[in-house]
């Protein structure tokens, strides 16, 4: 096992690497503590770019730490012990993945912390985007001999504020990237947030078992992706926070593709994942071009809109208290 600095780009964007017994690879970068490579026996599962460079360029957030906020943020404000806190527009009205300049932007500090492990801090300063109160955040990848990428979460603030962390990698599992439709899901969730045609949720929770947004029993990605589903119009495509049923011990969710024989579960602690279809992918060009729909991402995540929903749990994150919460993604072959 090793974890190592291999490379500085031209601005500074360091690259650290992570390597398991099993020849595994991770590579996360310094710019928005994002993952350039995740590569499982021979096959690069994420979307990126082969210069780190390449990120900082168009492209939606791929494989980015997202915050403060990860979703959105209807009408682009929240209301916090009386006060209102205006936040940045960058979706329409509304407010998506921290704003403006959210973290996926940011240069987190690194630090090799394990044989396999590195952590990356970022200290979000108050007001930054609106929000309330200096925000100290630490996120750290661990590869392990399971062949999962873990992704451990930490924070804490001076004054009361609201959080929610997660990553925005877009997978394929073929390595390919022509189409994420082949993927078999299954998603224990047998419920999402309703959401309005801003994509906002306000308080709806809607029972999808047996409609095309349902994947609790394992099913192709592209087998429904058509449907009439008002939703999924909504979504042009799958574009829903699904409400996990199971406990943590069980995977949210799992992928497999046929094409490579390669399964991922999705381990984590969060309430809810956002599964995206890659919508918005438009041949963002990288180490493949990006068409649309080419990658899925499985975001966990706690409620979209949680701080104007009183009936969502909270997602108010008190001064001095830690917010902690784990996600990981773990390779297998069936
Ligand atoms: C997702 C979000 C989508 C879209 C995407 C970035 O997390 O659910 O609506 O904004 O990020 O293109």
């Amino acid at each position: 096992m090793k974890c190592e600095l291999t490379e500085i780009s031209k601005t500074g964007i360091q690259t650290y690497r992570l390597e398991n017994d099993n020849g595994m690879v991770a590579e996360v970068i310094t710019y928005g503590a994002r993952i350039s490579k995740l590569v499982y026996q021979g096959i690069d599962v994420v979307a990126g770019f082969d210069d780190p460079e390449g990120f900082r360029g168009d492209n939606p957030y791929f494989n980015a730490v997202i915050g403060r906020f990860a979703n959105r943020i209807g009408n682009a404000s929240f209301t916090l012990n009386g006060k209102e806190y205006p936040l940045y527009k960058n979706d329409g009205n509304n407010h998506l993945h921290g704003g403006k300049e959210g973290f996926d932007r940011k240069i987190w500090k690194a630090t090799v912390v394990g044989n396999c492990s590195v952590r990356m801090d970022y200290v979000s300063c108050d007001g930054e985007e609106g929000y309330p109160g200096n925000l100290c955040v630490s996120v750290t990848y661990s590869l392990d001999n399971e062949d999962a990428l873990c992704i451990r979460y930490r924070a804490v603030s001076d004054k009361d504020t609201v959080c929610s962390l997660t990553n925005h990698a877009y997978f394929n599992l073929s390595g390919t990237f022509d189409t994420a439709l082949h993927h078999e899901l299954t998603i224990r969730a047998d419920q999402v947030t309703a959401i309005d045609n801003e994509l906002i949720p306000h308080g709806e929770i809607v029972d999808i078992k047996g409609t095309a947004l349902d994947f609790t029993i394992p099913k192709l990605i592209g087998k429904d992706i058509q449907n009439d589903d008002t939703l999924l119009k909504l979504g042009n495509g799958y574009d829903f926070n699904y409400i996990r049923n199971n406990d943590t011990e069980e995977p949210i969710a799992t992928a497999f593709c046929a094409d490579s024989g390669i399964a991922m579960d999705v381990y984590t602690d969060r309430p809810c994942v956002q599964l995206f279809t890659g919508n918005f992918l438009d041949g963002v060009r990288g180490k493949q071009v990006y068409g649309f729909r080419s990658a899925f991402c499985l975001e966990t995540q706690g409620y979209p809109n949680a701080c104007n929903v009183p009936s969502f749990p909270s997602c108010v994150l008190r001064a001095g208290e830690e917010f902690r919460s784990y996600t990981a993604y773990l390779f297998r072959k069936p």
